[in-house]
């Protein structure tokens, strides 16, 4: 997938992006809004935001926003369970298409099948739904959790019961490594995060001696052995933060979340480690999520001028949001 992202002045549409600054913060006060922002957008969304974080704090942060609006800037499951968890409020996201491959691998229609055929071989489950899915997986699931809760949320789900995990199947892995807890997985996966090179890993480690390699558990299996501190975003970041020590760190998640890590711990040395296109065994550009990098300060600035896109309550949203809450919020 190729996103067009205008950011140079040489581009045509290029605009400044102090003078966007500028008119999205008069936009916020004329529209009474707030903006959220994932690590993984842009370091320049990230500065203009309200809130930054994982997407346990953002969660959480949308049911805490005094205006009547959020722009929410990251993926659409995120405006969908800000909506979610905050009816009442007006959430505007940047742009529509910007999806979740991981969301994308888990149709709710395929997890009823496959629900309705584990109950038919008499299996007893929690299903336990990472928060990268649709509102719809979310209202056919018992818990959801983000990288930042979910040990606490699987040491809840009573040990006599299975646990069906969707829809990250490394993820599920790992969780079911550290909390001893046997998984149903679900086989998808993050395009982002599935394909770290590991040979580039291996080569950069041996090439700076003293490095530490940091990675999501949205990882493989394989680049998580070769790992040296496994977290998600937010645990990363004061993970760096508590380090004095110049580092140099190799980093294995999407690349926008260095900017985060350079503004918190600005004492280190943040390396991307690159992807790999699996088609030619090459290696690319392909730790930028191309969801994530459809959020420009030009979007952001449209939303609030245009009100739209806005994410729309809908019927089954109830059950998701009974959900959230009691994973989430309590
Ligand atoms: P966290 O925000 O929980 O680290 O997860 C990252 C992610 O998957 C965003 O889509």
């Amino acid at each position: 997938m190729s996103i067009p992202v205008i950011n140079t002045p040489q581009d045509e549409g290029y605009e400044d992006p102090l003078d966007l600054m500028d008119e999205i913060d008069e936009l916020k006060k004329e529209k009474d809004a707030s903006i959220l922002a994932h690590f993984y957008v842009d370091g320049d969304i990230q500065d203009i935001a309200d809130f930054t974080g994982d997407s346990l704090k953002l969660a959480r942060d949308a049911t805490q926003v005094k205006t009547s609006t959020i722009v929410f800037s990251g993926v659409h499951f995120m405006g969908e369970s800000a909506k979610i968890m905050s009816p009442e409020k007006r959430v505007l996201i940047p742009d529509m298409l910007a999806g979740c491959s991981l969301a994308e691998s888990c149709p709710a229609d395929q997890l009823v099948a496959f629900q309705e055929q584990l109950r038919s071989e008499g299996r007893t489950f929690d299903t336990v739904a990472y928060i990268n899915t649709s509102a719809a997986v979310k209202s056919l699931c018992d818990w959801i959790v983000t990288s930042g809760n979910a040990q606490d949320i699987i040491e809840r789900v009573p040990q006599d019961r299975e646990i069906l995990f969707v829809p990250d199947q490394h993820l599920g892995r790992y969780l079911s490594e550290v909390t001893g807890r046997k998984m149903i997985l679900w086989p998808g996966s993050c395009m982002v995060h599935e394909v770290f090179s590991i040979q580039d890993l291996i080569r950069a480690k041996r090439n700076t001696p003293g490095s530490v390699v940091i990675a999501h558990p949205e990882c493989p299996q394989n680049i998580l052995e070769i790992t040296d501190f496994i977290g998600g975003t937010e645990k990363m970041r004061r993970h760096v933060m508590s380090i004095d020590k110049p580092t140099t760190f190799l980093v294995a998640t999407e690349s926008a979340m260095i900017h985060a890590f350079e503004k918190s711990a600005p004492q280190h040395t943040f390396v991307p480690v690159p992807g790999i296109m699996t088609s030619t065994g090459e290696t690319c550009a392909c730790n930028r999520c191309p969801h994530m990098a459809r959020n420009t300060l030009q979007k952001v600035r449209d939303c609030l001028k245009n009100e739209s896109p806005e994410v729309e309550w809908k019927d089954y949203f109830q059950k998701a949001r009974d959900v959230l809450d009691r994973s989430l919020l309590q």
